[in-house]
């Protein structure tokens, strides 16, 4: 599935100039496709084709890079690296950087518009993409300053489970999923994400994955390791790991994918 979806996401972004190449650059950086990955074991765990919401995944994967290109601004993170290369707007400049993160978020909802026709998708994707530019607005405000443990929980909800609860509800909403298959998909992707982003904040940490970009000085303040402590950290993410799987019970087999995908959040090291 990853191989159409490279090739579905080559069809949709434009082709020439400046700007298509600033696009191109970030969104064929190398990413580890985690979101598109979602949707297609959620589109799995309710027995459907995931070629069906193809055009839902690529969507989100722009939105998604959207937000990285936009956080690794000065005016953020102020980070020079990103998937192992340049950021975009080292790469390119800041204004070029600043209007691919425009461009690629309103392709997306002009693919969601074109290719689902579906207003109830849009509207899940777009609450969550309003939640994670608050979890980011949060984000910032909290730089230097001590917070607490369930500030900084709220944040990560916002900033980065709101978008992969997403994935799972939209495909779940469009693949017309009962409400106790979306309920249960509600509750696995609350604790993935909170699982990715402390999994993240861990790495981030640990620097294992240094040659990626060594993450802000300001990052490593605000995230779980810097409240709890490494080991806290990990057994948090654990535990959250868990309880999405749990959440899983009534796909039975169906849900292999989405089991698989909570495994790798927590033992992913990049
Ligand atoms: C990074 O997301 C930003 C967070 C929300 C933690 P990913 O770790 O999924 O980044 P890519 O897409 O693989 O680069
Ligand atoms: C990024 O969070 C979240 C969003 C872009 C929404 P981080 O700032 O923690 O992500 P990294 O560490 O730069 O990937
Ligand atoms: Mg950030
Ligand atoms: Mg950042
Ligand atoms: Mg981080």
């Amino acid at each position: 599935m990853i191989k159409i979806l490279q090739s579905e996401l080559d069809n949709y972004l434009p082709k020439k100039g400046r700007l298509a190449r600033a696009m191109r650059y970030s969104i064929f950086a190398g990413g580890k496709r985690f979101r598109p990955r979602l949707c297609f074991a959620t589109a799995e765990a309710l027995g459907k084709n995931p070629t069906r919401i193809l055009p839902i995944a690529c969507a989100i994967e722009m939105i998604h890079t959207f937000t990285l290109i936009h956080d690794d601004l000065p005016a953020m993170d102020n980070s020079d690296y990103r998937r192992g290369k340049l950021a975009c707007h080292k790469k390119f400049d800041e204004a070029t950087a600043v209007l691919a993160g425009d461009a690629l978020n309103t392709l997306a909802f002009e693919i969601l518009a074109r290719e689902t026709g579906d207003a109830k998708v849009i509207a899940e994707i777009s609450r969550a993409l309003l939640g994670v530019v608050d979890g980011q607005v949060a984000d910032i405000g909290s730089a230097d300053k001590k917070i607490s443990l369930a500030k900084l929980k709220s944040i990560h909800r916002q900033k980065t489970a709101a978008l992969l609860k997403a994935c799972a509800l939209s495909v779940a909403i469009y693949l017309k999923a009962s409400p106790k298959q979306l309920k249960a998909l509600t509750a696995y992707a609350e604790h993935l994400g909170l699982a990715f982003q402390v999994a993240d904040d861990v790495l981030d940490a640990t620097s294992t994955r240094e040659k990626l970009g060594k993450p802000v000085k300001a990052d490593l303040k605000k995230g779980f390791p810097y409240l709890i402590g490494i080991e806290k950290s990990i057994k948090l993410a654990r535990r959250e790991k868990k309880k999405a799987i749990q959440a899983l019970k009534i796909f039975d087999e169906k849900a292999t994918a989405l089991v698989s995908l909570a495994e790798y959040v927590v033992e992913r090291n990049k």
